[in-house]
Protein backbone atom coordinates (compact mmCIF):
# COMPACT_ATOMS: atom_id res chain seq x y z
CA UNK A 1 0.00 0.00 0.00
CA UNK A 2 1.20 3.35 -0.73
CA UNK A 3 1.75 5.55 2.19
CA UNK A 4 -1.08 7.99 2.36
CA UNK A 5 0.02 11.51 1.22
CA UNK A 6 -0.59 14.67 3.29
CA UNK A 7 -0.44 17.75 1.21
CA UNK A 8 0.48 21.25 2.82
CA UNK A 9 -2.43 23.36 2.80
CA UNK A 10 -0.99 26.82 2.71
CA UNK A 11 -0.41 28.99 6.18
CA UNK A 12 -3.99 29.97 7.25
CA UNK A 13 -5.23 25.84 7.32
CA UNK A 14 -2.24 24.98 8.99
CA UNK A 15 -2.14 27.54 11.86
CA UNK A 16 -6.11 28.44 11.84
CA UNK A 17 -5.71 28.20 15.55
CA UNK A 18 -3.54 30.80 15.59
CA UNK A 19 -5.14 33.13 13.04
CA UNK A 20 -8.17 35.16 12.91
CA UNK A 21 -10.49 33.09 10.67
CA UNK A 22 -13.31 31.48 11.26
CA UNK A 23 -15.68 28.91 8.60
CA UNK A 24 -16.94 32.08 6.73
CA UNK A 25 -13.77 33.30 5.47
CA UNK A 26 -12.52 32.11 2.12
CA UNK A 27 -9.44 31.10 2.30
CA UNK A 28 -7.01 32.76 -0.69
CA UNK A 29 -4.12 30.27 -1.42
CA UNK A 30 -1.43 30.09 -3.38
CA UNK A 31 -0.01 27.39 -0.80
CA UNK A 32 2.45 30.06 0.80
CA UNK A 33 5.09 29.29 3.47
CA UNK A 34 6.61 25.87 4.70
CA UNK A 35 9.88 27.63 3.20
CA UNK A 36 13.38 25.86 4.02
CA UNK A 37 15.32 26.17 7.24
CA UNK A 38 18.96 25.79 5.62
CA UNK A 39 22.06 24.84 7.79
CA UNK A 40 25.02 27.13 6.56
CA UNK A 41 27.70 25.23 7.70
CA UNK A 42 30.48 26.68 5.22
CA UNK A 43 29.34 30.45 5.92
CA UNK A 44 29.55 29.30 9.72
CA UNK A 45 33.20 28.51 9.56
CA UNK A 46 34.23 31.50 8.22
CA UNK A 47 31.99 34.12 10.50
CA UNK A 48 32.38 32.14 14.05
CA UNK A 49 33.19 29.15 15.56
CA UNK A 50 30.42 30.29 18.16
CA UNK A 51 27.48 30.12 16.23
CA UNK A 52 25.43 27.44 14.51
CA UNK A 53 23.88 29.34 11.63
CA UNK A 54 20.22 28.78 9.79
CA UNK A 55 18.71 30.39 6.89
CA UNK A 56 15.41 30.35 6.52
CA UNK A 57 14.98 31.13 2.98
CA UNK A 58 11.62 33.49 2.19
CA UNK A 59 12.47 33.17 -1.58
CA UNK A 60 10.80 30.21 -1.94
CA UNK A 61 7.30 31.39 -1.20
CA UNK A 62 4.87 31.44 -4.57
CA UNK A 63 5.86 35.00 -5.18
CA UNK A 64 9.20 34.96 -3.92
CA UNK A 65 9.15 36.72 -0.73
CA UNK A 66 8.02 36.79 2.81
CA UNK A 67 4.82 38.63 1.70
CA UNK A 68 2.59 35.82 1.00
CA UNK A 69 2.29 34.87 4.63
CA UNK A 70 0.57 38.35 5.57
CA UNK A 71 -1.01 38.93 2.19
CA UNK A 72 -2.90 35.11 2.18
CA UNK A 73 -4.76 36.65 4.93
CA UNK A 74 -5.23 40.23 4.62
CA UNK A 75 -6.73 39.80 0.77
CA UNK A 76 -8.99 36.65 2.65
CA UNK A 77 -10.25 39.00 5.11
CA UNK A 78 -10.79 41.61 2.29
CA UNK A 79 -13.01 39.05 0.12
CA UNK A 80 -14.67 37.96 3.59
CA UNK A 81 -15.36 41.91 4.22
CA UNK A 82 -16.91 42.35 0.80
CA UNK A 83 -13.73 44.75 -0.13
CA UNK A 84 -13.32 44.59 -4.15
CA UNK A 85 -10.23 46.43 -4.53
CA UNK A 86 -7.32 46.43 -2.50
CA UNK A 87 -4.17 48.90 -2.50
CA UNK A 88 -0.43 49.24 -1.49
CA UNK A 89 2.87 51.10 -1.50
CA UNK A 90 5.65 49.36 -2.27
CA UNK A 91 9.36 49.02 -2.68
CA UNK A 92 8.30 45.96 -5.14
CA UNK A 93 7.39 42.97 -3.23
CA UNK A 94 4.70 43.94 -1.33
CA UNK A 95 3.27 44.83 -4.54
CA UNK A 96 4.26 41.35 -6.25
CA UNK A 97 2.60 39.44 -3.56
CA UNK A 98 -0.89 41.69 -3.28
CA UNK A 99 -1.31 41.77 -7.11
CA UNK A 100 -0.91 37.61 -7.33
CA UNK A 101 -3.25 37.23 -4.36
CA UNK A 102 -6.11 39.58 -5.64
CA UNK A 103 -5.38 37.99 -8.88
CA UNK A 104 -6.40 34.60 -7.73
CA UNK A 105 -9.38 36.41 -5.42
CA UNK A 106 -11.03 38.10 -8.24
CA UNK A 107 -10.08 41.46 -6.81
CA UNK A 108 -8.61 44.70 -8.47
CA UNK A 109 -5.41 45.31 -7.00
CA UNK A 110 -3.75 49.02 -6.83
CA UNK A 111 -0.09 50.21 -6.34
CA UNK A 112 1.97 52.71 -6.03
CA UNK A 113 5.67 52.49 -6.36
CA UNK A 114 8.60 55.18 -6.24
CA UNK A 115 9.73 55.46 -9.82
CA UNK A 116 13.11 54.14 -10.43
CA UNK A 117 13.38 52.41 -7.70
CA UNK A 118 11.69 48.55 -7.59
CA UNK A 119 14.05 45.88 -8.69
CA UNK A 120 12.69 44.81 -11.98
CA UNK A 121 11.37 41.17 -11.52
CA UNK A 122 8.81 42.67 -8.73
CA UNK A 123 7.61 45.07 -11.30
CA UNK A 124 7.24 42.15 -13.93
CA UNK A 125 5.19 40.41 -11.07
CA UNK A 126 2.80 43.18 -10.43
CA UNK A 127 2.11 43.93 -14.48
CA UNK A 128 1.68 40.57 -14.81
CA UNK A 129 -0.79 39.83 -12.71
CA UNK A 130 -3.28 42.19 -13.86
CA UNK A 131 -2.93 45.52 -11.11
CA UNK A 132 -3.27 48.76 -11.73
CA UNK A 133 0.60 49.91 -11.35
CA UNK A 134 1.05 54.03 -10.70
CA UNK A 135 4.77 55.16 -10.19
CA UNK A 136 5.08 58.62 -8.25
CA UNK A 137 8.18 60.92 -8.29
CA UNK A 138 8.71 60.34 -4.77
CA UNK A 139 10.02 57.76 -2.33
CA UNK A 140 8.45 54.39 -0.21
CA UNK A 141 7.03 56.55 2.68
CA UNK A 142 5.32 59.10 0.27
CA UNK A 143 3.84 56.35 -1.08
CA UNK A 144 2.56 55.05 2.29
CA UNK A 145 1.31 58.31 3.06
CA UNK A 146 -1.21 58.81 -0.44
CA UNK A 147 -2.33 55.31 0.01
CA UNK A 148 -3.47 55.43 3.31
CA UNK A 149 -5.36 58.23 2.25
CA UNK A 150 -7.02 57.07 -0.45
CA UNK A 151 -8.26 54.19 1.49
CA UNK A 152 -9.33 56.35 4.27
CA UNK A 153 -11.55 58.14 1.49
CA UNK A 154 -12.56 55.37 -0.89
CA UNK A 155 -13.97 51.85 -1.13
CA UNK A 156 -10.61 49.81 -1.28
CA UNK A 157 -8.61 47.95 1.61
CA UNK A 158 -5.23 48.81 2.45
CA UNK A 159 -2.72 45.41 2.35
CA UNK A 160 0.34 47.44 3.63
CA UNK A 161 1.84 45.76 6.98
CA UNK A 162 -0.22 48.19 9.00
CA UNK A 163 -3.48 46.05 7.87
CA UNK A 164 -3.11 43.98 11.32
CA UNK A 165 -3.91 40.87 8.99
CA UNK A 166 -0.86 41.18 7.26
CA UNK A 167 1.36 40.89 10.98
CA UNK A 168 -1.09 37.79 11.47
CA UNK A 169 -0.25 35.97 8.97
CA UNK A 170 3.69 37.02 8.84
CA UNK A 171 3.77 35.60 12.32
CA UNK A 172 3.54 32.00 11.22
CA UNK A 173 7.41 31.92 9.87
CA UNK A 174 8.20 31.94 13.67
CA UNK A 175 5.71 28.99 14.52
CA UNK A 176 7.30 26.97 11.32
CA UNK A 177 10.86 27.94 12.46
CA UNK A 178 9.97 26.74 16.24
CA UNK A 179 8.76 23.50 14.57
CA UNK A 180 12.26 22.63 14.10
CA UNK A 181 13.95 24.36 17.49
CA UNK A 182 14.06 27.62 19.29
CA UNK A 183 16.51 30.22 17.93
CA UNK A 184 18.98 32.08 20.64
CA UNK A 185 19.10 34.81 17.97
CA UNK A 186 16.86 35.57 15.41
CA UNK A 187 18.43 37.93 12.85
CA UNK A 188 16.52 39.54 10.02
CA UNK A 189 16.43 42.89 7.43
CA UNK A 190 14.19 46.04 9.09
CA UNK A 191 12.56 48.42 6.30
CA UNK A 192 9.01 49.22 7.38
CA UNK A 193 9.17 47.34 10.32
CA UNK A 194 6.44 45.04 10.04
CA UNK A 195 8.48 41.75 9.64
CA UNK A 196 10.03 42.23 12.96
CA UNK A 197 6.83 43.15 14.48
CA UNK A 198 5.19 40.10 12.94
CA UNK A 199 8.15 37.92 14.47
CA UNK A 200 8.39 38.85 17.90
CA UNK A 201 4.52 38.63 17.84
CA UNK A 202 4.54 34.56 17.03
CA UNK A 203 7.44 34.16 19.04
CA UNK A 204 5.59 35.19 22.30
CA UNK A 205 2.22 33.76 21.24
CA UNK A 206 4.20 29.96 20.91
CA UNK A 207 5.68 30.61 24.48
CA UNK A 208 1.94 31.75 25.91
CA UNK A 209 0.76 28.48 24.18
CA UNK A 210 3.40 26.42 26.02
CA UNK A 211 5.12 25.36 22.81
CA UNK A 212 8.48 26.87 23.45
CA UNK A 213 10.27 28.06 26.74
CA UNK A 214 13.02 30.50 26.01
CA UNK A 215 12.26 33.63 23.39
CA UNK A 216 15.33 34.07 20.86
CA UNK A 217 17.23 37.78 20.91
CA UNK A 218 15.63 39.89 17.97
CA UNK A 219 18.87 41.51 15.96
CA UNK A 220 17.58 44.20 13.15
CA UNK A 221 19.01 45.39 10.37
CA UNK A 222 18.94 48.41 8.23
CA UNK A 223 20.74 49.66 5.38
CA UNK A 224 23.16 52.74 6.57
CA UNK A 225 21.75 55.05 4.10
CA UNK A 226 17.73 53.88 5.37
CA UNK A 227 18.74 53.54 9.14
CA UNK A 228 15.79 55.77 11.00
CA UNK A 229 15.70 53.40 13.76
CA UNK A 230 19.50 53.76 14.66
CA UNK A 231 19.35 57.44 14.10
CA UNK A 232 16.60 57.81 16.41
CA UNK A 233 15.02 59.93 13.47
CA UNK A 234 13.04 59.89 10.43
CA UNK A 235 15.46 59.80 7.34
CA UNK A 236 13.98 62.47 4.76
CA UNK A 237 16.03 60.75 1.53
CA UNK A 238 16.95 56.98 2.04
CA UNK A 239 19.18 55.69 0.10
CA UNK A 240 20.61 52.00 -0.45
CA UNK A 241 21.28 49.84 -2.80
CA UNK A 242 19.15 47.32 -1.49
CA UNK A 243 15.91 48.67 -2.51
CA UNK A 244 13.78 46.88 -0.66
CA UNK A 245 14.09 48.29 2.53
CA UNK A 246 14.72 51.81 1.19
CA UNK A 247 12.89 53.42 3.73
CA UNK A 248 12.98 56.57 6.07
CA UNK A 249 10.04 56.42 8.21
CA UNK A 250 8.63 52.95 8.68
CA UNK A 251 5.48 52.48 10.33
CA UNK A 252 6.06 49.85 12.79
CA UNK A 253 8.97 52.07 14.27
CA UNK A 254 7.61 51.56 17.79
CA UNK A 255 7.06 47.83 17.83
CA UNK A 256 10.24 47.16 16.42
CA UNK A 257 11.69 48.86 19.26
CA UNK A 258 9.93 46.70 21.61
CA UNK A 259 10.81 43.77 20.28
CA UNK A 260 14.37 44.77 20.24
CA UNK A 261 14.04 46.09 23.81
CA UNK A 262 11.62 42.93 25.28
CA UNK A 263 14.26 40.78 23.62
CA UNK A 264 17.20 42.47 24.92
CA UNK A 265 18.33 42.77 21.36
CA UNK A 266 19.31 45.15 18.67
CA UNK A 267 18.52 47.22 16.03
CA UNK A 268 21.99 48.13 13.97
CA UNK A 269 23.07 49.16 10.76
CA UNK A 270 25.13 47.21 7.65
CA UNK A 271 26.81 48.97 4.62
CA UNK A 272 25.88 48.42 0.97
CA UNK A 273 29.08 47.05 0.56
CA UNK A 274 28.54 44.59 3.76
CA UNK A 275 24.86 43.81 2.13
CA UNK A 276 26.60 42.91 -1.11
CA UNK A 277 29.45 40.90 0.62
CA UNK A 278 26.49 38.72 2.51
CA UNK A 279 24.62 38.71 -0.61
CA UNK A 280 27.45 36.73 -2.69
CA UNK A 281 28.82 34.70 -0.41
CA UNK A 282 24.93 32.93 0.27
CA UNK A 283 24.64 32.49 -3.13
CA UNK A 284 28.58 31.52 -3.54
CA UNK A 285 28.94 28.87 -0.63
CA UNK A 286 25.66 27.85 0.21
CA UNK A 287 23.43 27.79 -2.84
CA UNK A 288 21.13 30.31 -1.80
CA UNK A 289 20.16 33.20 -3.86
CA UNK A 290 18.51 35.75 -2.10
CA UNK A 291 18.07 39.40 -3.35
CA UNK A 292 20.00 41.96 -1.77
CA UNK A 293 17.40 43.62 1.07
CA UNK A 294 17.23 39.89 2.36
CA UNK A 295 21.06 39.97 3.08
CA UNK A 296 21.25 42.65 5.51
CA UNK A 297 20.10 39.84 8.17
CA UNK A 298 23.23 37.86 7.10
CA UNK A 299 25.59 41.02 6.86
CA UNK A 300 24.39 41.76 10.38
CA UNK A 301 25.09 38.51 11.76
CA UNK A 302 28.57 38.95 10.18
CA UNK A 303 29.36 42.41 11.42
CA UNK A 304 28.00 41.41 14.76
CA UNK A 305 30.50 38.23 14.88
CA UNK A 306 33.21 40.34 13.88
CA UNK A 307 32.49 42.70 16.51
CA UNK A 308 32.96 39.37 19.09
CA UNK A 309 28.94 39.76 19.74
CA UNK A 310 27.99 36.03 19.96
CA UNK A 311 31.74 34.91 21.86
CA UNK A 312 31.22 37.19 24.33
CA UNK A 313 27.87 35.54 25.20
CA UNK A 314 28.59 32.31 24.36
CA UNK A 315 27.37 29.22 26.78
CA UNK A 316 28.70 25.36 26.68
CA UNK A 317 26.65 24.82 23.45
CA UNK A 318 27.01 26.80 20.00
CA UNK A 319 23.98 30.01 19.55
CA UNK A 320 21.65 28.89 17.03
CA UNK A 321 21.40 31.58 14.76
CA UNK A 322 18.71 32.48 12.50
CA UNK A 323 19.08 34.53 9.51
CA UNK A 324 15.47 35.30 7.60
CA UNK A 325 16.24 35.88 4.23
CA UNK A 326 13.27 37.73 3.11
CA UNK A 327 12.87 37.54 -1.04
CA UNK A 328 14.69 35.41 -4.39
CA UNK A 329 17.23 36.99 -6.10
CA UNK A 330 16.00 36.41 -8.86
CA UNK A 331 13.73 39.83 -7.80
CA UNK A 332 16.37 42.20 -8.93
CA UNK A 333 18.62 40.21 -11.88
CA UNK A 334 20.17 43.86 -12.76
CA UNK A 335 21.91 43.96 -9.25
CA UNK A 336 23.85 40.19 -9.82
CA UNK A 337 24.89 40.86 -12.88
CA UNK A 338 26.77 44.23 -11.78
CA UNK A 339 28.44 42.85 -8.82
CA UNK A 340 29.17 39.86 -11.31
CA UNK A 341 32.38 39.12 -13.42
CA UNK A 342 31.42 40.18 -16.92
CA UNK A 343 30.51 37.60 -19.43
CA UNK A 344 32.91 36.15 -21.44
CA UNK A 345 31.95 35.18 -25.03
CA UNK A 346 34.52 33.29 -27.14
CA UNK A 347 34.16 31.62 -30.19
CA UNK A 348 33.22 27.76 -30.30
CA UNK A 349 36.36 26.24 -30.22
CA UNK A 350 37.61 23.88 -27.81
CA UNK A 351 41.16 25.36 -27.82
CA UNK A 352 40.06 28.85 -27.09
CA UNK A 353 37.24 27.65 -24.86
CA UNK A 354 40.03 25.98 -22.63
CA UNK A 355 42.19 28.75 -22.58
CA UNK A 356 39.06 30.36 -20.17
CA UNK A 357 38.32 27.31 -17.76
CA UNK A 358 41.02 27.04 -15.40
CA UNK A 359 40.94 23.31 -14.98
CA UNK A 360 44.32 22.10 -12.58
CA UNK A 361 45.56 18.36 -12.91
CA UNK A 362 46.05 16.63 -15.76
CA UNK A 363 43.76 15.66 -18.86
CA UNK A 364 41.86 12.08 -18.91
N1 LIG B 1 13.21 42.24 2.83
C1 LIG B 1 12.54 42.36 1.68
C2 LIG B 1 12.96 41.53 0.53
C3 LIG B 1 11.47 43.27 1.59
O1 LIG B 1 10.80 43.38 0.46
C4 LIG B 1 11.14 44.05 2.72
C5 LIG B 1 10.05 45.01 2.68
C6 LIG B 1 11.88 43.85 3.90
C7 LIG B 1 12.91 42.94 3.91
C8 LIG B 1 11.59 44.59 5.14
O2 LIG B 1 10.45 44.11 5.78
O3 LIG B 1 9.15 46.20 5.79
O4 LIG B 1 8.48 44.25 7.18
O5 LIG B 1 10.52 45.57 7.75
N2 LIG B 1 9.41 45.31 1.64
C9 LIG B 1 8.22 46.16 1.59
C10 LIG B 1 7.62 46.15 0.21
C11 LIG B 1 8.39 47.50 2.19
O6 LIG B 1 6.94 47.12 -0.17
O7 LIG B 1 7.77 45.18 -0.51
P1 LIG B 1 9.59 45.08 6.69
Amino acid sequence: MPEKKILYKGLIETWRKYLPVSKKTPVITLFEGNTPLIRALKLEKIISKDIELYLKFEGMNPTGSFKDRGMTLAVSKAKEEGANAVICASTGNTSASAAAYAARAGMQCIVILPAGKIALGKLTQALMHGATVLAIDGNFDEALNIVKEIASKYPVTLVNSINPYRIEGQKTGAFEICGQFTPDYHAIPVGNAGNITAYWKGYKEFKSAGRIKNLPVMLGFQAEGAAPIVRGYPVEKPETLATAIRIGNPASWKQAEAARDESKGLIDMVSDEEIVNAYKLAAALEGVYCEPGSAASLAGVIKLAKQKYFSKRAGSKKAKVVCILTGHGLKDPDRAIKVSPPLVTVIPVLKEIMKHLKFTGAQK
